[in-house]
Formats: C-alpha cells, structure tokens, sequence
C-alpha cells in the first residue's frame, strides 16, 4: 500500500475479532517500531510484545484506554537508566521517540491489514507488575492491535480543528 493510502486508511480502531496475528505479522510490526528514530541514535527504548491472550486480559483489567479485545499489544518503553546517559536530552524526548515507534506500527499495522489504537490510559503501577517491567523503565504508550471487526471509512481530511497550520511565523495562517 502506498505510504499516503495508509495515512488516510489510518483510523483509530478499537473493536477487534479474536483472530490472533501471525508471528509473522507481528514481526514486520516490530521491525517497523524499530525503524522509527530515537534522540542521538541512542538505544534506550525497549519494546514490548504481548501476545498472550491472558497475560492480555489482565493489562486490560489495569487499561481503561482499552475498550476492546485486541489480539496483541506493543508497548513502548524508556529504559531511564539508558537515557540518563544521553542526561536531559534522553529523559526529556524518550516519550517522543516512543510516539515515533508507535505511529510507525499504526502505520505498518493498515498495510498490513490490520487495526490499531494507541492507549494511554492505563496504570502503570499495574502494567510493571503484570508484565514485570523493571522499576528503571517507563512505560511510554501501548499499540493495541487487532483484526478489525467492521472496516472503517477512510478519513481523507486533514485534522483542521486539531492543528492549526502556519507559514513563515506563528499566527500568519497558510492554506496547506
Ligand atoms: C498519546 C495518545 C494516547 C491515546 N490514548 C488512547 C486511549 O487510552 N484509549 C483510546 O481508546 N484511544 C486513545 N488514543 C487514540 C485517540 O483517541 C484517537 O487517535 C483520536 O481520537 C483520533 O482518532 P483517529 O486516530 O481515528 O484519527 C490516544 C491517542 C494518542 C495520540
């Protein structure tokens, strides 16, 4: 699929069937969360696949962001230890390289035929215990992934009421 039919087939995709995905697919997932850039090429981000239907079911129980059933989650992890070597800098844009990864996957995840949602809303607490993520690391964002149970409208459209686009200076409005 072409890189700009994915931006407008990308939807926030809650509702998921119980297909499982293929480890294939999984993989060509992750690969794309690997792909994205971190601030000064560091390895700090760690990322998490879970596929595991009951290990699922619990970081759902801690995740109200979670609404449905996805097959697999991606989370996105700082490993603050890591990123305090980079000092301000890695602590400070950890979170937008995690952001990185996962809009790469929400974008690999509709080539692939698959749906996704980020979910922040989760308890952190929670998802370290279940998941046994150690107390250096912070939890950045979960990718829930899923085949999606109705197929959604492509969203042509630009985002107008969230982003306001400007040219040359701040305030002066330019009709991208
Ligand atoms: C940082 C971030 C956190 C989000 N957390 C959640 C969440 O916890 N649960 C959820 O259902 N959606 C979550 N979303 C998805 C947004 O609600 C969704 O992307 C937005 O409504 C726009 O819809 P679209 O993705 O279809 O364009 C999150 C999005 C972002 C960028």
């Amino acid at each position: 699929m072409e890189l700009f039919e994915s931006l407008q087939r990308r939807r926030a995709v809650r509702d998921f069937t119980t297909a499982p995905v293929p480890e294939d697919i999984l993989k060509k997932l992750v690969y794309a969360a690997r792909r994205a850039p971190t601030v000064g090429n560091a390895p700090y981000r760690r990322i998490l696949l879970v596929n595991n239907p009951a290990t699922i079911r619990l970081v759902k129980q801690v995740s109200p962001g979670i609404r449905g059933s996805p097959a697999a989650l991606i989370i996105m992890i700082t490993d603050l230890d890591a990123a305090k070597q980079l000092g301000r800098l890695g602590a400070i844009c950890s979170p937008m390289d995690a952001g990185a990864a996962a809009e790469n996957v929400l974008l690999a995840a509709v080539d692939l035929g698959l749906g996704a949602c980020l979910a922040k809303s989760y308890s952190e607490e929670g998802l370290k215990e279940i998941l046994d993520i150690p107390a250096n690391c912070r939890t950045e964002i979960i990718v829930q992934l899923g085949y999606p149970k109705k197929e959604l409208p492509p969203s042509v459209k630009p985002k107008a009421d969230a982003d306001a686009i400007y040219l040359d200076r701040y305030g002066r409005t330019w009709e991208a």
